[in-house]
């Protein structure tokens, strides 16, 4: 964390930080609480998705399927697919998380369900799937789980990049199902990364909250102001933390001093938007091919099965 902090921030032109990083304790828990916000329709879509959907996801795999999670969180829309999946067969589900706090909380949610054994790793998201793999029975189609419009933290390229290592580590016939939200209008967009509560500006803040505990910073938080903002050409939500003020911070656990100027922001997240027709083809160039779409019709998202070729 300390060689990446100091890299983003003292880069030349745009400071960034790595959006892994908004996921400590503080930020994992944020995160639930914006899952459930009226602004942020993205979780009750996938959440309406899945439910509806489960049966005929499930009726599209083999008989013996492992499952692995790619970022769980608190795996809570997980449990749909599990319990229709427990119906058929005992199976195996794999949570990979960064966040020891998101982790818990799903062996948590999800421990409890008949017939469904959990494995999870506190590892990145790669890492935890060659390890999730490796679990697998010669029988076994590997269904991976990337849902929450997540793959959308990605610029375009390495999200393409990332589909074929993702790919890499799959047999062909197994799954991806991956969730994604799409173009909707801009009114509806910003809403969902700067909500009247202003939790999701306490998630952003929080990574500067977080390098403070951890690095020993001393960023003044009343110094920094969230920002969403809409990037049209590349068709993402952009979170940024806007420095109020001239002002040098000390970040003795990177061994550095940063420099801001009034009104120059720190990149810190980005969520890019989909179109329903697009995805068939970012799964053709990355060795897969789309098997099913489901459409939100209330917030705009799509649940894609795509199959490893
Ligand atoms: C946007 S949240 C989505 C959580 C959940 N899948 C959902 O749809 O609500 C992203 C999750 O991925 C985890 N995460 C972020 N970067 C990761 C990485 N490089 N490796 C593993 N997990 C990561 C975060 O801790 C967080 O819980």
């Amino acid at each position: 964390m300390a060689s990446e902090v100091r890299a983003g921030l003292l880069r030349p032109g745009q400071k960034e930080l790595p959006s892994k990083y908004l996921y400590d304790e503080v930020g994992s828990e944020l995160f639930e609480v914006i899952s459930v916000l009226p602004e942020y329709g993205l979780t009750r879509a996938d959440q309406r998705l899945l439910r509806r959907h489960a049966g005929d996801i499930v009726s599209r795999l083999k008989p013996h399927v492992l499952v692995a999670e790619l970022g769980s969180g608190s795996g809570k829309k997980t449990r749909w697919l599990l319990e229709a999946l427990a119906q058929r067969e005992c199976t195996t589900y794999c949570p990979i998380e960064i966040s020891p706090t998101a982790l818990a909380r799903c062996e948590t949610e999800l421990g409890g369900i008949e017939c469904v054994s959990i494995v999870g790793f506190e590892r990145p998201y790669l890492d935890g799937l060659l390890a999730a793999a490796a679990q697998r029975g010669a029988e076994d189609q590997l269904l991976v789980l990337f849902l929450g419009s997540t793959i959308g933290n990605f610029d375009r390229d390495a999200a393409e990049r990332f589909l074929a290592e993702v790919r890499r580590i799959l047999f062909a016939g197994d799954a991806l199902l991956l969730g994604t939200d799409l173009e909707k209008p801009l009114p509806q967009l910003l809403g969902a990364y700067d909500d009247a509560l202003r939790v999701t500006a306490a998630f952003n803040l929080n990574l500067l909250a977080r390098i403070n505990r951890e690095l020993h910073a001393d960023f003044d938080l009343g110094a920094f102001r969230h920002e969403a903002r809409y990037d049209a050409a590349q068709r993402r939500v952009e979170m940024h933390l806007r420095s109020i003020r001239d002002q040098v911070v000390a970040i003795p656990g990177a061994g550095c001093h940063v420099r801001f100027l009034k009104d120059e922001t720190i990149w810190t997240e980005s969520s890019h938007k989909f179109r329903a027709e697009e995805i068939s083809a970012m799964a053709q160039r990355n060795g897969f091919r789309c098997d099913s779409q489901w459409i939100d019709a209330e917030w705009p998202f799509a649940e894609n099965l795509l199959v490893a070729e």
